[in-house]
C-alpha cells in the first residue's frame, strides 16, 4: 500500500443488529465488538497507523435502557482492565475524550490509570470517545473562548481554526484522514464534527462484531485509492 492513513476514526455500529440476529441479548453483541477493536488495533500496529479513534459511547447512548448502558460500562472496565498489560508491552497508548465526568467513577479512575500508564508510549494512540458529541465538543470549546474574550485576554481577530482546534478534547491529534462507519448507515452521528472535515468515509454493511482485519485493511486499500484535493483541483 502506497500510503498508510496517519490516523483512522471508526463508527463501531450494529451491535445490536448483531446480537439480535442471533436471539442473544444486546450486550453480547457489545461483548463480542469489543474482540474486533483488538483486531483493529493489531492492523493498525502492523501498517503502522499512528491514532485510531472508536466510538464507544456517545452522549445520546446515556438514553439506551439502564441495564444495557450499566453493562457496557462493566464491558468497558473488563477491557481496560484486561489490556493494560498488553498495551504497556506493545507500546501503546491509551486516551479518551469527551465529558469524561459523566463516567461512573470506577470506570473512570480505571480509565485514567490506564491513560497514565501508558502516556509515555508512542507506536500507537488509540483514543476512546467516551460520552461524547461533536456538538458538545464544539460549545465546550466556544464557551472557553468567550470566557477569555471576557477576561480580555483574546478578542475576536484572535480567533483561527488552529485556535478553535486547540480548544477541542482532541487537541495535538491531527484530524482522522479515514472514517470507517460499519453496518452501512450513512451518518456521522455528531462524531468529530470539526475534525472530520476533509477525512474519507469508508462504509461496509458489515456489522462491528463481524469487522475483522482483512475488512480494516479494505478499508485501507479504499483509502488507497482516492485522491485527496483538500477542496483544491
Ligand atoms: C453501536 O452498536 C455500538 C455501541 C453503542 C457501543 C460500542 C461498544 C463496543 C464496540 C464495545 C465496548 C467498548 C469498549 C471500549 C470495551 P448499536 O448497539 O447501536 O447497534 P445497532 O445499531 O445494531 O443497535
Amino acid at each position: 500500500m502506497k500510503t498508510i492513513p496517519r490516523h483512522v476514526a471508526v463508527i463501531m455500529d450494529g451491535n445490536g443488529r448483531w446480537a439480535q440476529s442471533r436471539n442473544l441479548p444486546r450486550l453480547a453483541g457489545h461483548e463480542q465488538g469489543s474482540k474486533s477493536i483488538r483486531q483493529c488495533v493489531e492492523a493498525c500496529m502492523e501498517t503502522g497507523v499512528e491514532f485510531l479513534t472508536l466510538y464507544a459511547f456517545s452522549s445520546e447512548n446515556w438514553k439506551r435502557p439502564a441495564l444495557e448502558v450499566s453493562g457496557l460500562m462493566l464491558l468497558l472496565e473488563r477491557f481496560l482492565n484486561e489490556k493494560k498489560e498488553e498495551m504497556l508491552r506493545e507500546g501503546v497508548r491509551l486516551r479518551a475524550i469527551g465529558r469524561l465526568e459523566d463516567l461512573p467513577p470506577p470506570c473512570r479512575r480505571k480509565l485514567q490509570e490506564v491513560c497514565d500508564a501508558t502516556k509515555n508510549n508512542t507506536r500507537l494512540q488509540v483514543i476512546l470517545a467516551l460520552s461524547y458529541s461533536g456538538r458538545t465538543e464544539i460549545l465546550d470549546a466556544v464557551k472557553s473562548i468567550a470566557r477569555d474574550a471576557t477576561e480580555g485576554s483574546l478578542c475576536a481577530e484572535d480567533v483561527t481554526p488552529d485556535l478553535i482546534a486547540s480548544r477541542l478534547y482532541t487537541d495535538g491529534i491531527p484530524d482522522p484522514d479515514l472514517l470507517i462507519r460499519t453496518s452501512g448507515e450513512m451518518r456521522i452521528s455528531n462524531f468529530l464534527l470539526w475534525q472530520l472535515s476533509y477525512t474519507e468515509i469508508h462504509v461496509t454493511k458489515k456489522l462491528w462484531p463481524d469487522f475483522g482485519k482483512a475488512d480494516f485493511l479494505e478499508a485501507l486499500e479504499d483509502f488507497n485509492g482516492r485522491s485527496r484535493r483538500f477542496g483544491g483541483v
